[in-house]
């Protein structure tokens, strides 16, 4: 099979790594991928948002299956970009069309589908800039810390989590009648805070059936202890020790299968991924947030615990045969830390050399932000590589990871050194 892996991130060097695994791949292309992609196979410097060029790329280099990686290429439409022109339709594209991505892209349309279907999530009401005032007014009803959403795609920033009332009452018209967030706060969602621990759940399904992959849970913050400001993510973790048999049923029963068969229900075809962000209340699970892709950098210790063949799944959805499909987990653990320029994720600098050293054994690279220069490899983001390892148990997986790392060096280095810790403490 050829194929083509749209985005640049770790995740997508995870994607093009497990692609590149397998017997029935003949020639994988990435676009624009980075220096860690180069190494498995064609970089291509075509912006995924510019359906256009990928399409003339596709069709001059017989691309079978496209792989979206990151979220806005679906929320605007590639998918569908290609089933409406007959010349591109046969071209499989894993992750949904507009009519599913809207599941990310509009907090808004996925309350009102998990209410409609049953789903387990926080209590909310949606306001926009008419209704601001009983947005205040249900502001008055709520215990804090008050949860606000702005209803469209904010590149990970558009949800404000606020203990003053005053304060998020302002926040409120903010976001609602000076654009706060752009088109993507012309509503906003306003819901109750659930206190729990997270998880991230994710699915593969051709909108028949499903498969569900292994789980994760992403370290967002900054800081160590999940202090300072939220980031695209700084580590992950898989699997997740509270994640046992009975609360990944409960996923199932209460989420997984209500939301595939909703879509069904509102006629909605999905095929690709669905990443369930849900948050663990007093043993019940809670769905937090859906999106319309693998999340970054659960992808890194997600991928690499999954032993069956990635593009068979693939072949699977391009069939419509997925339910004759296998996926199996490998039991080891998998664990990631996420290395960042210094200053991110606010101001930091790019074109950093990158010296790599011995890895351990156990662990592997999947570049983030980074790209090549004349035989260098050089910074090029704020996240720059993720450093995944196996192990018996996330501590030992973690730890192996600390040691690769201890090899790795570039000007401003950070990285969270207590990726995992939260969950071996409980573990012990
Ligand atoms: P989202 O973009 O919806 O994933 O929200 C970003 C982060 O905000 C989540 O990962 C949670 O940590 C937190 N969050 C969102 N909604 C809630 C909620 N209702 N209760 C508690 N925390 C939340
Ligand atoms: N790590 C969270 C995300 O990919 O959205």
């Amino acid at each position: 099979m050829i194929v083509l892996v749209l985005g640049s991130g770790g995740r997508e060097h995870a994607l093009a790594w497990k692609i590149s695994q397998s017997s029935l791949l003949n020639k994988l292309y990435i676009a624009p991928g980075n220096a860690g992609t180069s190494e498995l196979g064609e970089n291509v410097a075509i912006n995924p948002e510019h359906f256009d060029k990928v399409a003339d790329f596709a069709i001059k280099n017989k691309v079978e299956i496209i792989v979206v990686g990151p979220e806005g290429p679906l929320v605007n439409g590639i998918h569908d970009y290609f089933a409406k022109d007959p010349g591109l339709s046969s071209i499989t594209i894993i992750g949904p069309k507009k009519e599913g991505a809207i599941l990310e892209g509009s907090k808004d349309f996925s309350k009102k589908f998990m209410l409609k279907n049953n789903i387990p999530t926080a209590k909310y009401k949606s306001f926009d800039s008419a209704t601001i005032k009983e947005g205040e007014l249900y502001l008055d009803t709520m215990k804090p810390p008050f949860v606000l959403k702005a209803d469209g795609l904010a590149g990970g920033k558009g949800v404000l989590i606020l203990n003053d009332l005053k304060e998020a009452k302002t926040e409120l018209r903010q976001m609602l009648s000076k654009k706060k967030f752009g088109d993507a706060s012309n509503k906003v969602v306003v819901e109750e805070f659930l206190d729990g621990v997270e998880v991230s759940v994710f699915i593969i399904t051709d909108g028949m059936s499903y498969k569900i992959l292994p789980e994760a849970k992403d370290y967002k913050r900054i800081g160590e202890g999940d202090t300072g400001l939220n980031t695209g993510g700084m580590g992950a973790i898989s699997p997740v020790p509270f994640a046992n048999r009975e609360f990944m049923d409960k996923v199932e029963n209460q989420i997984i299968i209500p939301t595939v068969k909703g879509l069904r229900k509102e006629n909605i075809e999905y095929s690709g991924f669905i990443f369930f962000g849900l948050i663990l209340v007093k043993g019940d699970p809670y769905v937090i947030e859906y999106n319309c892709r693998l999340g970054d950098p659960e992808t890194e210790v997600i991928l690499p615990r999954l032993k069956s063949d990635l593009l068979d799944l693939f072949d699977g959805i391009a069939t419509d045969t997925l339910s004759e499909r296998d996926v199996e987990i490998d039991p080891k653990s998998a664990g990631t830390v996420m290395l960042v320029s210094g200053g991110y994720p606010e101001k930091y600098k790019t074109g950093e050399k990158i010296q790599i050293g011995d890895l351990h054994e156990r662990s592997v690279l999947f570049h983030a932000g980074t790209k090549q220069e004349n035989g260098e490899i050089l910074t090029a983001g704020g996240r720059v590589i993720s450093v995944t390892s196996f192990g018996k148990d996330i501590e030992s997986s973690v730890k192996n990871s600390y040691t690769t790392i201890s090899n790795i060096h570039f000007n401003k280095m950070n990285y969270r050194k207590d990726i995992g810790k939260d969950v071996i403490k409980k573990v012990k």
